[in-house]
């Protein structure tokens, strides 16, 4: 279900479509969803339908069979599953989801699954101190043990004892919305998560038969646990006690919340593993971080897309790192900035980035690289043992091993139509401040003096000097002014 409003989020953007560690919201359900093996997801969409579909589109891959229902208005969670209905086949198990519910996880959806078991309708519940709000989970007066276990089956077995910890322990007969409640329901604990699996057939079947006759007027999905019980289909409940699985996001402040919450648990994970995190509370990974052991990263570090941390690795504060393989004992110097991008970048063994240092896509840097402070690199291999060390530029250079490129130094690359290569041969020492306008190349060994603009390729082991040559004029008087 993805189709309500999201109106406390307050902004433009369909509320589904914010991110949590960088992914859209409905993008982790369906994710999780897909690695429960779906057959099929159908996605109710409604507010912000063309950009919720579209995005949903580009987000699942391409072994989910996606469909869309479009729920025009929007009158309740039940006319919303009502809309998917017919895109469901008979046969099978349908989990109901909420776009905005992003932490829910697989093995808590596996075991629901189980406890539908294609014949049950299973309810994931929780227990709140506070349920004000939230659909509460009636169960029948408790019966004695003795009377809960059915004739001639022997005590263990039965749908009472299937019911897990939590709970009373009694056969769920219904849920009731917070506003249709009355005193002694609304002192229940035990809420809806607003997840559900149920046979298909009979989900349908129930479907059919909703009203809205209610405190809000809305067809609520909820009402099918009474008709199951009707039906005399056994209804379960499935209780979990991480609360935050099953919490929606309806406000800044709650997206904030789970944020905070994910962010501490991969934190945590990372730990486990042996990763030691200056503050665990002052790390972001919004994507995938693979670590060797005795990796340290210190705080307000951010992590995107796919980064790999060889043994070793010390990653400085305030570095924000994307795409990119880092190798054993690198260091990367604090507030750096590497994105890879789709192409991804590498760091050497033992090579030293930063501090305020920026790759690009396609900068390879060889073992022992040095990239100093206010050195950009793109689409450059710079070869083992190569140095940049200061306020520089390499763009789309291939740099040989040792190569000692001085501050200032830039290849101009762009001749406002193309890009050019520029190739640096093993041992070569550029000067300060030089401009290596590309396609060039410099031979091996050679050296470039400071200050050159060069224009043409260059032999091996020659000294290069391109600039207006040196003019002294000896007891030159500089002007004077006038007397007054
Ligand atoms: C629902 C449950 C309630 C449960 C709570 C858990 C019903 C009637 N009540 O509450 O028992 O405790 O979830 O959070 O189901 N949506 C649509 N179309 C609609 C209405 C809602 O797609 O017409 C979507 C929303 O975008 C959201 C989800 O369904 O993703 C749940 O809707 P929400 O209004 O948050 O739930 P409640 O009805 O308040
Ligand atoms: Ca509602």
């Amino acid at each position: 279900m993805a189709a309500g409003k999201g109106t406390r989020m307050k902004s433009r953007l369909p509320k589904v479509l914010h991110r949590l560690a960088g992914q859209p919201l409905i993008g982790r359900v369906i994710d999780t969803a897909t690695r429960l093996g779906a057959a099929q997801v159908v996605v109710v969409t409604g507010h912000g339908a063309e950009e919720v579909e579209g995005a949903v589109r580009g987000l699942a891959g391409p072994s989910v069979a996606l469909d869309f229902a479009r729920q025009e208005p929007q009158l309740g969670t039940g006319h919303a599953v009502q809309q998917a209905a017919p895109k469901l086949p008979d046969a099978g198990t349908v989990l109901v989801l909420s776009g905005d519910v992003p932490l829910i996880a697989e093995d808590t959806l596996r075991a629901l699954v189980a406890a539908c078991g294609g014949e049950r309708l299973a309810l994931l519940t929780v227990e709140l101190d506070d349920p004000t709000g939230y659909g509460r989970v009636i169960r029948a007066p408790a019966p004695r043990q003795a009377e809960a276990v059915p004739h001639g089956e022997p005590a263990g077995s039965g749908a009472a004892q299937r019911l897990p910890r939590g709970g009373s322990g009694a056969q769920v007969q219904a849920i009731v919305e917070h506003k249709d409640a009355n005193e002694a329901q609304r002192a229940i604990r035990e809420i809806y998560s607003g997840v559900m699996a149920a046979p298909a057939a009979a989900l349908k079947r129930w479907l059919g038969r909703l009203g809205n006759d209610n405190a809000q007027g809305e067809y609520y999905l909820t009402d099918v646990a009474r008709i199951a019980v009707e039906e005399g289909t056994a209804v379960v409940a499935e209780m979990i006690g991480d609360a935050m699985q099953v919490a929606g996001v309806n406000s800044p402040s709650q997206l904030a919340a789970l944020e905070r919450t994910w962010q501490r648990r991969e934190a945590e994970r990372l730990m486990d593993a042996g990763v030691r995190l200056a503050d665990p509370a002052r790390f972001d990974l919004r994507g995938e971080l693979a670590c060797g052991p005795d990796v340290e990263i210190d705080v307000g570090c951010i992590f995107e897309g796919r980064v790999t941390l060889g043994e070793g690795v010390r990653i400085g504060a305030h570095c924000v790192i994307a795409n990119v393989r880092i190798d054993d004992g690198a260091v990367i110097h604090p507030f750096t900035h590497i994105d890879g991008g789709k192409e991804g970048a590498s760091v050497g063994a033992g090579a030293l980035v930063g501090p305020y240092a920026r790759l690009r896509p396609g900068a390879q840097l060889g073992a022992e690289v040095h990239v100093g402070n206010f050195v950009e690199i793109k689409n450059s291999t710079l070869a083992d043992g190569a140095k940049a060390n200061h306020l520089a530029y390499l763009g789309d250079a291939t740099v040989g091993a040792r190569v000692n490129y001085g501050a200032g130094s830039i290849t101009a690359n762009y001749d406002g139509a193309n890009k050019h290569r520029t190739v640096i041969g093993d041992d070569v020492h550029v000067g300060s401040n030089c401009v290596l306008v590309a396609p060039i190349t410099v031979g091996a060994g050679g050296t470039v003096g400071g200050g050159s603009t060069v224009t043409k390729s260059t032999e091996p082991g020659a000294l290069t000097v391109a600039r207006g040559r040196q003019v002294s004029f000896p007891n030159w008087q500089r002007p004077k002014k006038a007397p007054k």
